[in-house]
């Protein structure tokens, strides 16, 4: 018997993950090894650590093989198992649960890669980027796709535009002047721009008070795409927009977000429409908010803030390399959706 004085008090500490992958021998193999291997190198273990069993299951459109194949050279006692089929559950995902005995203290990082991570964002952090120029939908479709997540939608115009608001109100925008310098960073100093973005419609507070309508005024989208070409406003809103990015899993939209804020945001998108189909949303939005436009001076204004935003010296609009196309012109915001959706879902771990 060891005396209980010698004995430091242990656990039999589970730990989860989970992946996606094709459906082929090698990619089930490599996916499930390496989903093994970051769960032991992010909770410090080795493949000699006192590990008692590994639960592996998959869902049933995976059938080229088991994944514990891919596990066989670390010889655990594995036993494999299959997902119950359930509609609109992610599909091609492999799931591991890891028991190892360790000391009491230890607690669990569970692991979630690649498409999986949207599986538990309360335990992965993820981030969606979505850029596009304007009326291309990328706000509607990043509102819907964060709630089909679950988690925060940062419109970052509405940043923008909240301070096109501050800077017109208090005399330091001017109609085709620069910014100045030093007006504009004692405004900014004594500016609080916030959003409640808990709430199903997100909300704008500028020093306290709901602005939220008043952004969307077409004067306001104007004169935001005018002032964001400021590099040190940007830089005031970029410290907003990291915050909330580096916080909590979250879908932003704006124009540099796959860019600039976000460079190794696990999924970027880049939404596009035509210039007829954008200008043709925008005029139908304001007609229906009651106002007397009409869609050749939309049209003009759209082109004019499209010049503003590709060709400013600082974080101009573009694709990023990696960022996946989203052309709207032809499609439905439900089309839309499910695409993008398909492409989080399906992206490969
Ligand atoms: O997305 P929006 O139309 O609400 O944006 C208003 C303006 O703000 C847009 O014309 C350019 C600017 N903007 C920007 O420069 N960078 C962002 N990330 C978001 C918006």
């Amino acid at each position: 018997m060891i005396p209980l004085g010698t004995m430091s008090a242990m656990q039999l500490l589970s730990i989860r993950g989970a992946t996606v992958c094709q459906n082929t021998v090698s990619s089930i193999e490599s996916c499930t090894q390496r989903l093994y291997e970051q769960i032991l190198l992010t909770n410090n273990l080795g493949v000699d650590s006192n590990i008692s069993a590994v639960f592996v299951s998959m869902t049933r459109d995976l059938d080229a093989c088991f994944a514990a194949r891919g596990l066989r050279k670390y010889d655990v006692p594995m036993f494999s198992s299959v997902e119950p089929n359930i509609k609109g559950a992610l599909k091609r995902c492999i799931r591991l649960l890891v028991q190892v005995n360790c000391e009491y203290t230890k607690v669990a990082q569970h692991i979630y890669l690649g498409g999986a991570k949207t599986l538990r964002p309360d335990k992965a952090k993820f981030v969606v980027a979505m850029d596009g120029p304007a009326g291309s939908g990328k706000s509607t479709l990043a509102k819907i796709i964060a709630q089909r997540l679950g988690v925060v939608h940062l419109d970052t115009g509405a940043l923008y535009r909240a301070a096109a608001i501050k800077l017109i109100k208090t005399g330091v925008y001017k109609e085709g002047l620069t910014l100045d310098l030093d007006r504009l960073s004692q405004v900014l100093a004594n500016t609080t721009i916030k959003m409640d973005y808990d709430a199903l419609i997100s909300r704008v507070y500028l020093d306290g008070i709901d602005i939220s309508q008043d952004i969307r005024e077409p004067n306001i989208s104007r004169i935001a795409s005018i002032v964001a070409s400021n590099p040190f406003l940007r830089q005031y809103l970029n410290k907003i927009q990291s915050q909330v990015a580096s916080q909590q899993s979250c879908v932003i939209d704006g124009r540099d977000i796959g860019t600039v804020i976000a460079p190794n945001a696990d999924f970027k998108f880049f939404v596009k429409a035509s210039e007829q189909e954008r200008a043709k949303r925008r005029y139908n939005d304001l007609v229906r908010k009651g106002q007397s436009i009409d869609l050749d001076s939309v049209m003009v204004d759209m082109k004019e803030r499209d010049y503003n935003d590709s060709t400013r010296e600082v974080a101009p609009l573009y694709q990023a390399s990696d960022a996946i196309l989203v052309d709207t012109t032809d499609r439905t915001v439900v089309q839309s959706v499910s695409y993008i959706m398909r492409h989080i879902f399906g992206k490969n771990g």
